[in-house]
């Protein structure tokens, strides 16, 4: 086999040069048939289809094969000629002339078997989903929404910033941290009114995961004008919720010199793009999870594509979901922040479109966003998504030096740990503003999965940290 080129099996799937010699390599899906003839479906993770292999008996007895391994999850390598396929369901097949067993996988304890499995089974082996239909899908569209959000700011002039994981203020507001440390677990060095002395400790203070990387991307903005951060970010929330994950990524454009509204124009013009993108390049995909899971999640990208985002104040929408006819667990009065269940009626049963709220009262807000003159709300903005709520959150940054220590004192938020922070607004501070998307919900939204758990390989939360 060595003299023959390995091909990947979407490119023979497209293949028009047929009748010639081909290798494959990847792993069983499917082995059936009789005494005749076996058909073994063979993907190789590079796209969603598996290529038909077929397997003369006289040559490849089904026993032969038994013996061999050919089954479910072995890792095979498959020499043939490549020809127009007899049967339905594919145009092209190969017909074996030689097959090598990487490695078997016993039929009798691998533990995915032809049936399907339920996802909160599949979650149990994470190590394993990644062979199954659903998340190979999932995880190429991860990586084609990944790519897409770097090409978006590479197209429109945006510089990359790799802000740091650990981070020595604990200030930024957005949850609860995770402590990253060397001291010893049983005995810390203590200080003198016995706390954990954290002077003693790596980096000579108290250092946690980040959060979010918002802080020292404005500090990139102040001097390159137009940045993102694309990283893993770390919340210690108790929240066993289904959009909710502990270790998470994020993507925070931050831009010089612009205003709320174009921070709306931007997220809104980014999140389009995004799902056009999918939609464009990610066909197979998306078709099979909108077969198998949610009927509607084409239409349902579609219609995001086509249709602008409806905008309104906080102020209005509390106006809105005080007359709706239906009952909330939760009473909405101003001041009090959204519920999921609020977010989601305006989104799902009122306007029925993605949904922009701006300026929302500073006090359920973080200490950074730029007040508005009434004194009472800030230039705020999260934008809110059929069946996911929350996808966007972000606002125009005070840039009053004065005003944003006042608010800080307000808050009780240190000023000496952010004093780096505070020189952007001591010198040369101008007007700014940024967001933050969460990938995963983004990638939620687009596969039209229900749990946020199934859409990154190995998720993080409460009592679960396996693989
Ligand atoms: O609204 P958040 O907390 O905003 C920030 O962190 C700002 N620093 C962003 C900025 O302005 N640069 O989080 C932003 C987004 C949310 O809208 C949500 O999509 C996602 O991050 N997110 C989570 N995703 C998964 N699991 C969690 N625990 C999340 N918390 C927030
Ligand atoms: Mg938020």
């Amino acid at each position: 086999m060595s003299d023959l080129r390995k091909t990947s099996v979407q490119e023979l799937l497209r293949s028009t040069d047929l009748d010639r010699e081909v290798l494959v390599k990847g792993w069983v899906r499917t082995r059936r048939g009789n005494k005749y003839v076996q058909f073994i479906a063979v993907n190789d993770g590079s796209g969603f289809n598996s290529i038909q292999v077929v397997a003369n008996a006289e040559q490849f007895p089904e026993e032969q094969l038994k013996a061999d391994g050919v089954e479910n999850g072995a890792a095979i390598a498959v020499r043939g000629r490549l020809v127009a396929s007899q049967g339905k369901g594919q145009s092209v097949e190969i017909q074996a002339e030689e097959i090598t067993v990487y490695g078997s996988a016993d039929p009798t304890t691998y533990p995915l078997q032809k049936k399907g499995h339920s996802l909160e089974f599949l979650r149990e082996i994470a190590h394993l989903r990644p062979r199954t239909n659903t998340f190979g899908a999932v995880l190429r569209i991860r990586h084609a929404m990944s790519f897409a959000i770097h090409k978006y700011f590479n197209d429109h002039g945006y510089f990359y910033i790799h802000t740091p994981i650990i981070t020595g203020s604990d200030a930024e507001g957005a949850g609860q941290m995770f402590r990253v440390t060397t001291l010893s677990d049983t005995k810390p060095p203590l200080s003198e009114a016995g706390e954990v002395d954290y002077t003693a400790d790596f980096f000579g203070k108290a250092t946690n995961l980040t959060v979010s990387g918002q802080l020292e991307g404005e500090v990139a903005a102040m001097a390159l004008g137009k940045v993102y951060t694309f990283g893993p970010t770390f919340r210690a929330e108790n929240s066993n919720t289904a959009r909710h994950l502990a270790e998470f990524w994020m993507i925070e454009p931050e831009v010089a010199f612009h205003d709320l509204q174009d921070n709306m124009d931007l997220a809104e013009d980014f999140l389009r793009s995004l799902v056009r993108y999918a939609l464009e390049h990610c066909p197979d995909d998306l078709q099979f999870l909108n077969d198998q899971y949610d009927k509607e999640l084409l239409s349902r990208l579609q219609f995001v594509v086509d249709n602008e985002f409806k905008r309104l104040t906080y102020t209005e929408a509390v106006e809105i979901l005080k007359s709706a006819k239906q009952k909330f667990e939760f009473p909405v009065d101003w001041g009090t922040d959204l519920q999921s269940e609020h977010e989601r009626y305006l989104v799902e049963k009122h306007f029925r479109k993605p949904v922009i709220l701006t300026n929302y009262p500073k006090d359920i807000k973080a200490f950074y966003m730029k007040l508005d003159e009434d004194g009472r709300t800030v230039q705020a903005m999260d934008v809110l998504f059929p069946g996911i709520g929350e996808i966007i959150g972000g606002s125009a940054r005070e840039d009053s030096m004065q005003k944003l220590t006042q608010r800080m004192q307000e808050m009780h938020v240190p000023e000496e740990d952010l004093w780096w922070y505070l020189d952007t607004r001591r010198y040369g501070s101008a007007p700014h503003a940024g967001f933050g998307l969460g990938f995963e919900r983004l990638i939620l939204f687009i596969t039209g999965m229900a749990n946020i758990r199934d859409v990154i390989p190995f998720p993080r939360f409460p009592k679960s940290a396996e693989f």
